[in-house]
């Protein structure tokens, strides 16, 4: 049994909390608080084909450090994870790298050959990945006749459909038109709003024609983020997610670390919308998107540098941190860490959580990661609030 003795609640008050667990600890928490463990909807683990980024060793590790026990990992693998049998196959892979026994769900890749497979795996999955722009990986569905073809096989199957929302066409048009594909910065005018806004907006008219849960990733944008208000006004069943890089970088990174700032979609210049979109109810959840690419792979040119920021064990300490600063309440961490992620995903309640010192303050060093990518966009970043105790399984992870 692990007894949590004395600690502090969302609300202010005290409690004791007993987990039923083979070790037997006892943790004195007066001096920390106590949260659900959180649920991360959205990573690349890199597993199979690119595990000299990261590994599910690495990442569960950087997972618990994160106060994450749950994650939802992406198929834009290498091959990527378009059937029953490459699912099947992930898995038995992950399981053979788990040392930290996460808790964890697989999307499958949508593919325009492969559609029949929705419904095969629709049990072994937690949702199916619709890349409508080009990324890390070889997933787009440019056929938009199978784009909708997907929309109704998951409606009738009753599977979450996950969005990558940025329009192919556009983003390869605006390439073209105005032939900026030299510096870093020029990525976030290439992949703009209006690339966003107009995939959002398809894949909301396909939700509502046939009746699909959307769950639309990493939203960033005012335009994004209206369609998604009208939709829920509409009663539609549409979910946005952000990430912490949308609510804690901005374009300004370009500057400081060039192509290392490159990540899909793009950094914009404001937060404001994906703040106000937090306050108002609007943005559902947080996804770390954490994408790991070695620093070496980084620092390429534009045009060969890949997208992506490993963020996974910094993402609890930076939400502590805005919380510091009085830009986000500890209820709406857990909503939506925790419970909106628990209710559009399904998931069953269980004992995991994380203990959180809400006054520490450390700076983030990219030598103490344990990503295998060891390197992060926070680097130099002092954050106040890190957590302490991770508990998952029954199974206590000190936070060192
Ligand atoms: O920046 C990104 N990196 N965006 C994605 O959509 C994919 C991800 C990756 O897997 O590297
Ligand atoms: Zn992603």
């Amino acid at each position: 049994m692990i007894e949590i003795k004395n600690a502090k609640t969302i609300d202010g008050k005290r409690t004791d909390r007993k987990i039923p667990s083979d070790q037997t600890k006892i943790i004195d928490a007066s001096t920390l608080t106590l949260l659900p463990a959180l649920i991360d909807p959205h990573v690349h683990f890199r597993v199979p084909g690119a595990e000299h980024k990261e590994t599910w060793a690495t990442a569960t590790d950087a997972a618990v450090h994160g106060g994450v026990t749950t994650v939802f990992d992406m198929p834009n693998n290498t091959p990527s994870c378009i059937t029953l049998e490459r699912l099947k196959e992930k898995k038995k892979i992950i399981d053979g790298q788990l040392k930290i026994p996460i808790r964890y769900g697989l999307y499958l890749g949508a593919d325009q050959n492969h559609l029949e497979e929705i419904a095969r795996c629709k049990d072994e999955i937690v949702g199916v990945k619709i890349y409508m722009g080009s990324s890390t990986g070889d997933l787009l569905m440019k056929d938009p006749a199978a784009l909708e073809k997907a929309f109704q096989i998951a409606g009738e199957n009753d599977v979450l459909v996950a969005v990558h929302a940025e329009d192919e066409d556009l983003i390869q048009e605006r390439k073209r038109k105005l032939s900026l594909h030299s510096h870093a910065s020029d990525h976030s005018i290439i992949r703009n709003a209006e690339v966003a806004k107009r995939a959002a907006a398809l894949a909301i008219e396909l939700a509502a024609k046939y009746g699909v849960r959307l769950y639309i990733a990493h939203t960033s944008t005012k335009e994004e983020l209206d369609l998604v208000r009208q939709a829920k006004r509409q009663k539609l069943k549409v979910f946005a997610e952000t990430t912490p890089h949308h609510m804690f970088l901005t374009t300004k990174l370009y500057e400081k670390l060039g192509t290392m700032a490159l990540v899909n979609p793009p950094l914009r210049d404001t937060n404001e919308p994906v703040w106000e979109a937090i306050h108002d109810g609007t943005i559902d959840t947080i996804g770390t998107d954490h994408a790991p690419h070695l620093l070496e792979e980084k620092r390429l040119p534009y045009g060969k540098a890949p997208s992506g920021f490993p963020s996974i064990e910094l993402y609890l300490a930076l939400l502590l941190n805005a919380h510091a600063h009085g830009k986000i309440s500890l209820e709406q961490i857990v909503r939506l860490t925790h419970t909106r992620p628990r209710e559009i995903f399904r998931i069953k309640e269980n004992d995991d959580v994380v203990l959180v010192d809400l006054e520490k303050t450390k700076t983030v060093e990219d030598a103490h990661l344990r990503t295998k990518a060891k390197w992060s966009p926070y680097h130099g970043m002092t954050l106040k609030g890190w957590p302490k105790f991770t508990i998952l399984k029954g199974r206590v992870y000190e936070i060192t």
